[in-house]
């Protein structure tokens, strides 16, 4: 029988935990004003920007779209650049907007307000024209250029991917390694763009046994990782409700590009789960200081591959339980259709 008194403490536990969810979100995310501060605002830039540059990439966009996005969005960075400075989001917003208006141009459209809403905004923001110059807008691919990637056994690479709990000693690790996979994660797709996801990397020993103390998976095998990354989630790139779930979406697939992009370059990696309770969380914030708008996502021990070493075979389940082909039952009650929303 389920002690009663265990039960409550779960009870409120839980509770408490969702509250602390909820509170989170709805203080940090946009909530109906994207430009409450320079996060949540180059967040929404980023949003607009990708409407348009997708635009330019569908099999047969509306002639002359987005300009009422282009005008919304070059008032916006204009009132971003003046408050809070010209940031690498300014620029890929400018970058794209001139993509597109070259587009409509090559298409016949000539967009002299906004052409000259540009020149403006530049005049007034030279630091929008230092630094790389930004690729926005259509990017032309072959496949055959895509199939000269892969590896030679492109199966036994991703296979060959497994959680590692038994690294080599520092000594042996390129710290350098790390700014790489993150430039490798970064290509992980995220929603509309909008890269909420951030690694925190800590690599002294000491701040790594420290961390790893609240952390529950990693006994025996923690402090062999020469690295230890926090990946979060800034909730200040999330405008609507149905977006709560989002940042462990994206922080997710943000995390797993990270372990792939070690994988790509030879490192060894195990995630180090974050599931923890409001009150644990809070607990951990307090010595990391990770900022209260970013939720915590997983962790990840990382570390030099050994010449041999074990690892778990972690069987997979059937693929037929994971696996479900065109199951027409599922799809007999549904009722009519909803118009297409892009
Ligand atoms: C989000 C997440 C959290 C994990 N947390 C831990 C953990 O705390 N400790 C651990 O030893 N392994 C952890 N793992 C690793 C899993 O045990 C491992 O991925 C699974 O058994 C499959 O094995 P493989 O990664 O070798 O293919 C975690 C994996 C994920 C995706």
């Amino acid at each position: 029988m389920i002690n009663p008194l265990s039960k409550a403490r779960t009870l409120i536990s839980t509770t408490y935990s969702y509250l602390s969810d909820m509170s989170r979100f709805w203080t940090h995310s946009q909530n109906g004003r994207p430009l409450r501060n320079a996060d949540t605002a180059r967040a929404h830039m980023l949003r607009l920007s990708h409407a348009l540059e997708k635009g330019m990439v569908l099999p047969a966009p509306r002639p002359g779209f987005g300009q009422d996005k282009i005008k919304a969005l070059l008032g916006i960075l204009q009132e971003t650049s003046e408050k809070w400075g010209v940031s690498r989001v300014e620029k890929i917003s400018l970058a794209t907007i001139e993509q597109l208006v070259r587009y409509h141009d090559a298409a016949g459209l000539k967009l002299p307000d906004i052409s000259a809403q540009i020149d403006r905004v530049k005049a007034s923001f030279p630091e929008l024209l230092i630094g790389d110059e930004i690729q926005a807008g259509p990017l032309s691919v072959s496949r055959a250029g895509v199939l000269a990637t892969l590896p030679s056994d492109p199966d036994a690479f991703f296979l060959s991917r497994r959680s590692v709990r038994l690294f080599d000693s520092r000594e042996k690790f390129d710290f350098g390694c790390l700014e790489h996979a993150v430039r490798l994660a970064q290509q992980a797709p995220s929603v509309c763009n909008r890269q909420s996801s951030k690694a925190y990397i800590f690599t002294k020993p000491a701040d790594i046994e420290l961390l790893l103390r609240y952390q529950d998976g990693n006994k025996g095998f923690g402090n062999t990782a020469s690295a230890l990354v926090i990946c979060t989630s800034d909730l200040s790139n999330f405008y609507k409700i149905g977006e709560r779930n989002q940042g462990y979406i994206d922080g997710g697939l943000f995390a797993m590009a990270l372990v792939y992009g070690f994988h790509t370059l030879g490192i060894g990696t195990c995630m180090l789960n974050w599931s923890q309770a409001a009150h644990t969380d809070r607990k951990f914030r307090n010595v990391c200081r990770i900022p209260p708008n970013e939720v915590i996502i997983t962790m990840i021990a990382v570390g030099p591959l050994r010449e041999e070493y074990e690892v778990a075979h972690s069987p997979r389940r059937d693929v037929g339980e994971v696996l479900v082909l065109d199951d027409t039952k599922l799809l007999l009650s549904a009722g009519p259709a909803p118009k297409g929303r892009s």
